[in-house]
């Protein structure tokens, strides 16, 4: 059911196009197409009155972080978000937000429809489902000698030239099952969303050959089968394109080279930049129109001009910083220049955090983000770097319910109590896929639990969350 929406928009937007031609060749034609077009526009209005489902009430605090349909924010918008005080929302059956506003409003709205009501009592905040805009989930093996090495001294790249790093990660794909790195991406996933995380990006990249990409490719489309977290980057569903670009590694030339190659094939442009070393990576993101460059950790003073002209988002990775102990990216920076600055977990065995609530916490202690301005770069922003902000990334009419109920009045506490963060339940497209009272609600791989299987179940009744 779940995709009826895009196939009539796909449908609709096909027939649309054929009106010019129709006028001008047959009438029989447009008459056949105005019968089917009207029968699209009546499915299309069915569709947008999809039955209400529940309506949320009282939170403390609803955090909608945008109420004019944005799909970034930058600068000083960052630290403005759209907060309504004793807030709620109704959501349909299928998964969309149909209303937001004070409770009063929508307890008055709905007050004649059959519905779930779900009573925050303002003891509960709610703030929007988290997008980990940069990810390596899916990998084997671990990197935790490399880690106690490092803690000693050593640099990223001393570790790379003698076998390690990444060459390691790659001999360890290389060598595992399917069917264990499945599992094991799975028992990540699980993580992430019971750290809030609806929507995440995962690359593949360690194959480094046809075989073992493909390999990586198809595990992360069958865990985005069965898993509720939203993942971009499976295979039917690439439509990013990533280099490594740094010295040593993949250099200016080459990058562009490659970019350039899939940008040929129609893929969007989010590379690794300007990390260990500035290598203009940012002025080859204009050059070859990039949606995204994360990183950034050496970025020039031109390069933010050029993102933010371009509107380029940057996604910036702070556990690298922390891990590695090499430089914070300039986040102050690039805010005051207006760049659309997202935030990401960048998990990976070098840098083993799936935690967008940490990253949110990093982002404000070690680069000086207000608690507004992360959790802007972790829903929305984020959002725009995977170009999913239409549907994911704030709570307003016809987004979907993708949101965290958060176990304090005051939402920042996700961010200020750090490591356990008080995360009550997390709602994915209307339905609760988590609460920590029903652990269980997580798929585990072994059941062969199928997603539609899980957005079948009816939400939680209030008495159990
Ligand atoms: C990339 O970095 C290397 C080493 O620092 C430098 O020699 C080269 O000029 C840089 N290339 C660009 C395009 O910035
Ligand atoms: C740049 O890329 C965006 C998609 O990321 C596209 O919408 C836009 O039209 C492109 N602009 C140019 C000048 O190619
Ligand atoms: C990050 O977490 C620590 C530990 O709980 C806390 O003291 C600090 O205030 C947090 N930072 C922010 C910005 O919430």
């Amino acid at each position: 059911m779940k995709f009826i929406w895009d196939t009539i928009f796909v449908n609709g937007s096909k027939f649309v196009e054929t009106v010019g031609s129709v006028k001008k060749w047959n009438k029989k034609k447009g008459f056949l197409f105005l019968l089917t077009k009207n029968l699209f526009v009546l499915l299309f209005v069915l569709k947008m009155t999809s039955a209400l489902k529940f309506i949320i009430i009282h939170a403390s605090e609803l955090v909608c972080v945008t109420g004019n349909g944005e799909r970034y924010l930058k600068g000083s918008q960052m630290d403005k978000l759209k907060i309504i005080k004793d807030g709620g929302m109704a959501v349909g059956e299928d998964g969309k937000i149909k209303d937001v506003g004070k409770s009063e409003y929508i307890i008055k709205k709905y007050e004649k429809e059959k519905k779930e009501i779900i009573d925050l009592k303002m003891k509960k905040a709610i703030i929007p489902g988290l997008v980990d805009s940069h990810t390596h989930s899916i990998f084997a093996g671990d990197r935790i000698n490399e880690f106690e090495m490092k803690i000693k001294g050593a640099t990223y790249m001393e570790i790379h030239k003698k076998g390690g790093g990444i060459g390691y990660t790659v001999e360890c794909i290389r060598k595992e099952k399917e069917e264990i790195l499945l599992k094991e991406l799975i028992k990540y996933l699980n993580r992430m969303l019971k750290q809030g995380t609806i929507l995440t990006e995962i690359k593949s990249g360690y194959g480094l050959n046809l075989l073992n990409e493909i390999k990586m490719l198809k595990i992360i489309e069958k865990a985005n089968e069965i898993h509720n977290i939203e993942i971009i980057g499976y295979l039917k569903n690439i439509y990013f394109i990533d280099v490594f670009h740094e010295k040593g590694i993949f250099e200016f030339k080459e990058t562009l080279q490659i970019l350039q190659c899939g940008k040929k094939y129609g893929f969007y442009i989010n590379f690794h930049g300007d990390e260990l070393h500035y290598n203009s990576s940012a002025e080859l993101a204009s050059i070859i129109n990039a949606t995204a460059v994360s990183h950034l950790e050496f970025i020039s003073n031109y390069g933010i001009s050029l993102l933010s002209k371009y509107l380029i988002a940057a996604i910036l990775l702070p556990t690298t910083a922390h891990f590695l102990r090499i430089h914070y990216p300039p986040a102050r920076l690039l805010i005051s220049n207006d760049v659309i600055l997202a935030l990401g977990s960048d998990f990976n065995p070098n840098s083993f955090c799936l935690s967008m609530p940490f990253v949110m916490n990093l982002s404000c202690v070690s680069m000086k983000l207000t608690f507004n301005e992360a959790l802007a770069a972790s829903t929305i922003n984020s959002a725009y770097a995977l170009r999913q902000s239409h549907l994911f990334g704030s709570l307003e009419i016809h987004k979907y319910a993708s949101f965290i109920i958060i176990d304090h009045h005051d939402w920042r506490h996700i961010i200020y109590q750090l490591v356990d963060p008080p995360i009550h339940s997390v709602f994915q497209k209307g339905i609760c896929v988590w609460t920590k009272f029903h652990p269980t609600l997580l798929p585990d791989h072994d059941d062969h639990l199928h997603r539609s299987q899980l957005f079948a179940e009816p939400p939680l009744p209030p008495s159990k969350l």
